[in-house]
């Protein structure tokens, strides 16, 4: 019996170190990464870190564009319990860093040279006073549209070029009887939308207005007529269109129920998990008068504080995420380019391939700009001051006129 009962004993010892030793390699991930296309995207990831000896644990918060996530993190935080690693954007990697509650990647960072590969453009929010805080995943941008090929060739297969040629297309779509535009109306897909037409309106307009927060360009004529196009853009959409999820949105696109989507590049995921083909299913491109411009976003893991033991594990993370063959394989799923500038576009399909091209020609050209809906052109306090008023607008509650009162107004006051 006592032999019995020491075995037992040893066993569960031994289970309790194996516990503990599988504990100490985990690592406990927060993200909004909960579509189809998503998801596949991720899986590359856990299987990469499953191949290290790195187990995960799972926190997805749905809604795209991170603002629940964000929230439930706050949450975690403030209970003392912060996740090991969490999908951030922008400037809220800078907030978090400003209260002491990120880690520090600079030995993994130094060895593997990242200040060489990693463009300048995402080093900003990946580093605060000089460490690296957080490990850039991708490249996303905004100003695209996601269309329907067979609806295009139908309507002559002409790309639109301009404002006139879009709402020509819009029309010939309703006149094919299928949606003009697959929408979800929550605040940040309106606002993705509004990235665009601010930018078609000009490069220097997107800046002042966006990035520097120029009172005279968020009231100004122009302004007005970017609501007036919002405005005009709204008559294309469907009666459904409140509160759908944007994959879904993008699932009417792949479905031939809708003509396009107006869209970041994470669309493409989507009609990549269909199974669609660009240039033969669907057509990618810039948003008409936004052609040389990106506006971006960059996912990146922004690492928390953890213990001791849970640091190797977090490093592996930061390690196997920045490694050129992981970025390649990861982005090639997710829709969107390398974090690395060294990764070569072979595996890509062409608008992979027109993605990379076009964020390394705007980076030279300066028109790269942070997307204000993905949260790399303000803080949050800003970002969400802009959506609330691109969203009443949208629905009717405000006239243009009134949303440029309202947003110059809103604004001030955020900022
Ligand atoms: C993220 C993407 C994500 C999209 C929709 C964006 O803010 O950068 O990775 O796919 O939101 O969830």
């Amino acid at each position: 019996m006592k032999k019995l009962m020491n075995t037992v004993a040893a066993a569960a010892m031994l289970l309790g170190t194996a516990t503990m030793a599988r504990a100490a390699e985990n690592v406990e991930v927060l993200h909004w990464w909960t579509s189809g296309g998503e998801a596949t995207a991720l899986e590359v990831l856990k299987k990469d870190l499953e191949s290290k000896g790195i187990t995960w644990s799972d926190m997805p918060v749905s809604g795209g564009g991170g603002t629940e996530a964000m929230t439930v993190l706050r949450a975690r935080v403030t209970a003392g319990n912060p996740p090991t690693a969490v999908q951030m954007l922008g400037f809220d990697i800078t907030d978090w860093a400003k209260q002491g509650a990120l880690g520090n990647l600079d030995e993994v960072a130094a060895k593997e040279k990242w200040d060489d590969v990693i463009p300048t453009a995402l080093q900003k929010f990946s580093k605060y006073d000089g460490h690296w805080i957080a490990a850039p995943v991708n490249v996303h941008s905004t100003n695209w549209i996601w269309i329907n090929k067979a609806a295009l060739d139908k309507a002559g297969g002409k790309e639109p070029a301009n404002w006139d040629e879009l709402i020509a297309l819009l029309d010939n779509f309703k006149a094919q009887g299928i949606i003009p535009i697959a929408h979800g109306g929550v605040p940040w897909e309106d606002a993705t939308i509004f990235d665009a037409v601010v930018l078609s309106l000009g490069n220097d307009f997107y800046k002042s207005a966006f990035i520097d927060l120029d009172p005279a360009a968020l009231g100004s004529d122009k302004m007005k007529e970017a609501f007036d196009r919002m405005t005009k853009l709204r008559t294309y959409v469907d009666d459904n269109f409140s509160g759908r999820d944007w994959n879904l949105a993008s699932a009417m696109v792949i479905e031939n129920k809708a003509g396009l989507q107006f869209m970041g590049d994470w669309a493409k995921g989507e009609f990549i998990k269909a199974g669609k083909v660009p240039g033969k299913d669907f057509v990618c491109m810039r948003f008409p008068g936004t052609q040389g411009s990106v506006t971006f976003n960059s996912d990146q893991f922004a690492m928390f504080k953890v213990s001791e033991a849970q640091l190797k594990p977090q490093l592996v993370m930061a390690s196997a995420i920045e490694s050129p063959t992981f970025q390649s394989a990861f982005n090639v799923v997710k829709g969107s380019a390398p974090a690395r500038t060294d990764v070569p576009d072979t595996a890509f399909d062409d608008c992979g391939k027109k993605a990379i091209k076009d964020l390394a020609e705007a980076n030279k050209a300066g028109t790269l700009f942070g997307s204000m809906a993905h949260g790399h052109a303000n803080p949050a306090a800003v970002k969400n001051a802009i959506y609330d008023v691109v969203t009443r607008e949208f629905n009717g509650d405000l006239t243009s006129e009134e949303a440029v009162k309202e947003l110059v107004a809103a604004v001030a006051a955020a900022k």
